[in-house]
């Protein structure tokens, strides 16, 4: 198929185009040209600003794509204008969203079917929903071909968030102590961010998926003592851990995001039967070969190098530290951790 990459040049986008290109697709992009890239030759460029309806128009008005993959659009104004331009020219239209759509629920799993919320996750989530609602209200009105797929955390080799991944691998590889969140047992999920790559191929031009939204991620849940435990295992360092309670968590996080990039005062657990129904995908990547798989990576790229300054977390281990209550350890070898307080 012939398919446009609206991004493409770095992490999500980049690994869809890679995952098309070894499909033996016809690829094509649309960015800026400001992101550093080593796209293959058979990459055909075309470039612009999507802020800029003129720069677009002249960009893409005119061109017929099989499927455009919108991995770059937060706000409707990025994606108004390429429903107008891509009417009755691309077959299908899928735009990558977020899990942060969905209203918090206190109960599992999170189907595609639960409502929004506007409220809880700002600007970003706001504009997420309404892009969402105006693709879908083109299908519903005018058949337009849009489908919306909703990645919970992605992670994987070239996250451009590093506190996701390579500040957990710093600190726990360094033998640092860690700070977490309440007793540690918070759920979380994230996927491979080629499995997200391989779902969106999967889906492309797959008319059962017009008007229709998928939650994709992957196949496991890992509490955070497991997230940490992971990477104790791939470091091979037994870690202390300090536990805040939830208020001083909320106040240290609030100083330094990178302190816990994750959603960490609930557990928002996905339903991806959807997806695996609908053209079949299901995830290869489990919590822990993706995590050893972006080591491997980070290993690679000499990550561990890199400078980074802790001495925010150095005080608050300072203050917090010391506690048997707030202390326990988790090891390499992957006993139970001891959690201070029963
Ligand atoms: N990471 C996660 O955990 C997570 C979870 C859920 C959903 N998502 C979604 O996944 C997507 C992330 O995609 P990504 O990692 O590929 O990167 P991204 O940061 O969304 O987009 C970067 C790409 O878009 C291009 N771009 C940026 N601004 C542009 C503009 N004004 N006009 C044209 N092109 C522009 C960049 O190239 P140039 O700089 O050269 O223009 C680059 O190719 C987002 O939609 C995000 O909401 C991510």
């Amino acid at each position: 198929m012939r398919a446009l990459v609206l991004g493409g040049s770095r992490f999500v986008g980049l690994s869809l185009v890679q995952e098309l290109l070894e499909r033996g697709h016809q690829v094509a992009v649309f960015n800026r040209g400001q992101t550093a890239a080593e796209l293959p030759a058979a990459v055909q460029r075309l470039q612009g600003d999507r802020k800029d309806p003129q720069q677009v128009r002249a960009a893409l008005a005119g061109r017929d794509f099989d499927v455009v993959y919108d991995v770059s659009g937060y706000v409707p104004e990025d994606t108004g204008i390429m429903v107008e331009i891509f009417a009755g020219r691309a077959g299908h239209y899928v735009y990558t969203s977020t899990a942060a759509v969905y209203e918090r629920r206190w109960y599992a799993p999170v189907t595609e079917d639960f409502p929004y919320n506007e409220v809880e996750g700002g600007d970003y989530a706001r504009g997420k929903i309404a892009t969402e609602r105006l693709l879908l209200q083109a299908h519903r009105e005018r058949g337009f071909p849009s489908s919306i797929v909703r990645p919970w955390m992605v992670f994987g080799p070239g996250n451009p968030l590093p506190a996701r991944e390579q500040l957990w691998f710093r600190r726990i590889g360094r033998g640092r102590r860690v700070l977490l969140p309440g007793n540690g047992y918070t759920h979380m999920q994230y996927g491979h961010v080629r499995d997200l790559a391989r779902a969106f191929v999967q889906m492309g031009g797959n008319p059962q998926t017009f008007g229709q939204s998928y939650n994709v991620t992957g196949p496991d849940l890992v509490t955070m003592n497991g997230y940490v435990q992971l990477i104790s295992a791939l470091t091979e360092r037994d870690v202390e851990v300090v536990y805040l309670d939830v208020p001083e968590a909320a106040a240290a996080a609030a100083k330094d995001r990178n302190l816990l990039p994750f959603p960490w005062q609930y557990g928002r657990i996905p339903s991806i039967q959807k997806a695996k129904e609908d053209f079949g995908f299901w995830p290869s990547y489990n919590a822990e070969q993706c995590t050893a798989d972006t080591y491997r990576w980070y290993k690679e790229q000499e990550l561990d190098t890199e400078a980074y300054d802790f001495s925010y977390e150095d005080q608050l281990l300072a203050q917090y530290g010391g506690d048997p209550k707030r202390s326990g350890r988790i090891t390499a070898s992957g006993e139970m951790p001891q959690v201070g307080g029963g």
